[in-house]
């Protein structure tokens, strides 16, 4: 028995998969407790060993999805080539639901100024990009009202749900004149092997998530995002410059900044700050877990309760939920 897969299968299970996904929550426990099977995953590099990409890779290559059992005797034919699979690839999401969340301010921002011009940090497929061109349904006040909020052309093939305090509700859809995002590795969805392995990635039960990835990879086929590859603290800059004179520009980021260093986040930060003081047309929205960006998360002063935090130029607006579930101001 290799001890620390078996330790990183058993927590993945009871803290990630728990209640979450009962098929990972069986295999992840039945990695766990297989002596021959954490031994097989120990000979994967550190960050390969993940349970997430291997039980993606699995997926991908067809494995049924079924008992933990069904599970072994399939790895066990075919074990060479989701190694090769976990090797060439990485873990990766990107969730439209997001904007749900993100619309709140980006109305506000959008009343106020002729157009939006985003530049998404962390961007993936750039599916967050595309505010303008969702629906959404925010139910408030416990559930008693919703409000329904449809971009300009009509009701979008994609139907963003999301609880919110009544005062949060936006007032409509604002207008975006310009978008281009930078990841370390864009997914273009007009590739559809691209396409299938962010499928892959999502878990098993999550049809809802599966069914909107593929309406949104076809909605923003037709019109595909500006993506630049590389760094944030390195490509961020030249991006802001690049938008449109007159357009206001929102830089954002979601789910991403626990990817980078402490020290590359902090980089991050200052690099923001230091923007807003030059350009008076930028604001930096951020929507990231509590200990990503703990001193803006300390501001907020309540417990988050799993939910992330939304921040305007550094200042926390809201606790939002982590695929823009919910959106509660604070
Ligand atoms: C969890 S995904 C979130 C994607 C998107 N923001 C969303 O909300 O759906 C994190 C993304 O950040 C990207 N990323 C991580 N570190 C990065 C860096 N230093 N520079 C650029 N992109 C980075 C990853 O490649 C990945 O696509």
């Amino acid at each position: 028995m290799n001890d620390a897969v078996s330790s990183l299968y058993r927590q993945f299970a009871q803290d990630e998969a728990v209640g979450v996904s009962q098929t990972y929550f069986e295999w992840a426990m039945g990695v766990a407790e297989e002596a021959e099977m954490t031994e097989r995953i120990a000979r994967l590099p550190g960050m390969k060993q993940q349970p997430n990409l291997v039980f993606a890779a699995s997926r991908w290559l067809g494995a049924p999805l079924g008992s933990y059992a069904q599970l072994r005797g399939w790895l066990a034919q075919h074990w060479e080539d989701v190694v090769r699979v976990v090797l060439e690839r990485s873990t990766q999401t990107n969730e439209a639901a997001r904007c749900a969340a993100l619309l709140p301010v980006l109305a506000r921002l959008g009343d106020e100024h002729g157009g939006l011009a985003l530049v998404e940090a962390g961007s993936a497929a750039g599916l967050v990009l595309y505010p303008d061109r969702y629906s959404y349904r925010y139910r408030y006040d416990a559930g008693d009202g919703i409000v329904e909020l449809d971009p300009p052309g009509g009701r979008s093939a994609i139907v963003l749900p999301c609880r919110i305090d009544a005062e949060s509700i936006p007032a409509r859809v604002p207008t975006v004149v310009w978008r281009a995002g930078v990841d370390l590795r864009p997914i273009d969805l007009r590739d559809a092997e691209q396409l299938d392995w962010l499928e892959a990635l999502i878990w098993p039960e999550h049809e809802a998530r599966r069914v909107r990835l593929r309406a949104a990879a076809e909605l923003i086929a037709a019109d595909p995002p500006h993506l630049v590859a590389g760094d944030i603290v390195e490509r961020v800059p030249a991006l802001v410059a690049q938008a449109p004179a007159g357009a206001h520009v929102v830089v954002f980021h979601s789910a991403v900044l626990a990817y980078l260093t402490p020290e590359r986040r902090a980089e991050f930060v200052a690099m923001m700050r230091a923007m807003q003081h030059e350009w008076v047309n930028v604001t930096w929205i951020s929507y990231e877990g509590v200990q990503v960006l703990p001193e803006i998360a300390a501001k907020a002063g309540v417990d988050a309760h799993g939910r992330m935090v939304l921040a305007v130029d550094g200042e926390p607006v809201a606790l939002v939920g982590p695929h823009g579930q919910s959106f509660q101001r604070l």
